[in-house]
């Protein structure tokens, strides 16, 4: 981006105070249309019906292919489906969300491990190395990071997407579906669409930075100093939404509180294990 920063605005600002709710910030001093953009995020989850453009769908996953990747090994693929039908197969593997039939393209990022294993088996060559926990994690940051391109890029083109992590209810079912070879993992979905405007979504607001930043060392105090007003600020937010009234922290606790509260996902060793992966 070689456009000069612009000095704050009113809508920084506000895009600002709407991420942090928290009246004692200073707006940012610096500014441009890349910090707008990635400030103005919030999820979608009504679309309309009309089709994304190949072209477009072409450079939104350029924005993703042009992500980082660990030593340039590129672990990850996507699947775009569009077929309804597919997408209908899809949705009750993923907690049945309607956002899944309803975005007319659902992007299913994946780690991929098996290609590596292609070219090296093309070659003759062993892959031990695919068998350890690290190569996994190598390919689900590297997806992570292409996928995250692709929501920026396509937020800057107007479109609005929602992360799927249901896809990993049921990993073994969805790469049946989407005929993954043995060695790749479907790392979440994305539901890919023009917003509905008559369903407007607002901006989310987020953790103070004094409890997800720390200088120099971690801080453990840090982590709940600001709770109590990051609590109020949710509630507010979900009472301007007209959404049923929760506390965060208590929401956050029922996430984790039992392994039947990871709907399904406590059984990832397994459903890893059937999909290839030795994790050494
Ligand atoms: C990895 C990941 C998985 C997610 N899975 C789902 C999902 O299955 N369904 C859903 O409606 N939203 C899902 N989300 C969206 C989050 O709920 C959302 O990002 C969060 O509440 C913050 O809201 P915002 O994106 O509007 O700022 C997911 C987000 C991430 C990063």
């Amino acid at each position: 981006m070689n456009d000069l920063p612009i000095r704050r605005n009113d809508r920084a600002a506000d895009l600002f105070r709407q991420r942090y709710r928290d009246p004692s910030l200073p707006p940012p001093e610096d500014w441009n249309p890349v910090l707008e953009n990635l400030l103005n995020h919030r999820s979608t989850r009504g679309f309309l019906p009309d089709p994304v453009h190949p072209d477009t769908l072409a450079t939104i996953l350029a924005a993703a292919s042009s992500a980082a990747t660990s030593s340039n090994l590129q672990t990850w693929s996507v699947v775009a489906v569009r077929d309804p039908a597919r997408k209908s197969r899809l949705r009750p593997l993923c907690a049945n969300q309607a956002h899944i039939d309803e975005a007319p393209l659902f992007l299913v990022f994946l780690a991929d491990l098996a290609r590596l294993q292609s070219i090296a088996a093309a070659k003759g060559e062993t892959v031990e190395g695919t068998e350890f926990l690290e190569m996994l994690l190598i390919g689900i940051v590297d997806a992570t990071l292409a996928a995250q391109n692709a929501v920026v890029a396509l937020e800057s083109l107007g479109l609005g997407s929602v992360y799927i992590g249901g896809i990993r209810n049921h990993p073994e079912k969805v790469a049946a579906e989407l005929g993954l070879p043995p060695h790749i993992f479907p790392v979440f979905g994305l539901c890919v669409g023009t917003p509905d405007p008559a369903r407007p979504t607002a901006i989310k607001p987020r953790l103070p930075q004094s409890t997800v930043v720390h200088h120099e060392q971690y801080d453990p105090a840090q982590a709940t100093e600001a709770l109590a007003a990051y609590d109020a600020r949710m509630s507010d937010f979900q009472a301007e939404q007209a959404m049923p009234p929760e506390v965060w922290t208590r929401r956050t606790i029922g996430r984790v509180r039992t392994p039947a509260a990871l709907t399904g996902r406590d059984r990832m060793r397994a459903a890893l294990a059937n999909l290839g992966f030795a994790l050494r």
